[in-house]
């Protein structure tokens, strides 16, 4: 195949539903950065840019980190975890594709950003936030992030595990921490059919039964024929 008849979306269907048809919903990431050879231009969503979207909302926001701690969930080539960084957050990122990872230390060498391999599902315990009472009265066991950013993690990940999903990045907020999610947006009566499926409202609601509320809900629109992309923040 000619590279200008390449098309970066179709090719990353294409190695999704091969793992998917083996039982593996995950493989596919890793496979598609090993495929890259370094080229981002072959992985859909690597622009080595900010989410444009998140940069909005924070401009918006006026959001500042003044030393706060932040964790980017699904980090892939780390550019909103360098953008928290430069907006003077300490800044955790993850991802579960070694790969990823690997070519996020060597963008971002020139910052103290801590990047780690890490399934969402099998986090280390201290990036937990402890819920309930303290332990000890007077004592400081918080846990968790001030912040935690999560865009477009969720959605390419299987429907049915959306519950799942959703309580593992709620699990990392601490007592009194924020939550923004950058996602694709559809409507509650509408089914998702290709990746990436969209998140409804309804699917965000699982945030508020993990105690986090609701702050605010912007609504922004998608290029061209893409679904509109929703941001919101949660505190708990
Ligand atoms: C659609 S990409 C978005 C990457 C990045 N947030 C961005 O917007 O450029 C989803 C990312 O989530 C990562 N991911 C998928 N499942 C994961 C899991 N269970 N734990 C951690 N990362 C995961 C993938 O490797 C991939 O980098």
């Amino acid at each position: 195949m000619e590279q200008s008849e390449f098309d970066p979306r179709a090719r990353t269907r294409e190695i999704q539903a091969d793992f998917a048809a083996r039982g593996d919903v995950f493989g596919w990431f890793e496979a598609l950065y090993k495929e890259s050879n370094g080229n981002n231009e072959l992985i859909p969503w690597a622009d080595l840019e900010p989410n444009k979207y998140f940069r909005a909302w924070a401009e918006a926001h006026g959001l500042k980190g003044n030393g706060r701690s932040a964790l980017v969930v699904g980090c892939g080539l780390g550019d909103d975890a360098r953008y928290l960084h430069d907006l003077g957050f300490k800044v955790t990122a993850f991802d579960i594709s070694p790969s990823a990872i690997a070519w996020a230390k060597r963008l971002h060498a020139d910052t103290d950003i801590v990047f780690e391999t890490c399934n969402l599902f099998e986090p280390p315990a201290a990036w937990l936030a402890k819920t309930g009472p303290p332990a000890t009265a007077g004592g400081t066991d918080k846990t968790g992030f001030d912040l935690v950013l999560e865009v477009y993690t969720i959605q390419p990940l299987p429907l049915a595990m959306r519950p799942q999903v959703i309580d593992a990045v709620a699990g990392f907020v601490a007592e009194n921490g924020r939550l923004v999610v950058v996602t694709r947006g559809r409507e509650d009566d509408v089914d998702p059919d290709e990746l990436p499926w969209p998140l409804s409202r309804r699917d965000l609601s699982r945030f508020g039964e993990n105690g986090l509320t609701e702050l605010n809900f912007t609504e922004m629109p998608g290029d061209e024929d893409e679904p509109p992309r929703f941001v919101v923040e949660y505190r708990r």
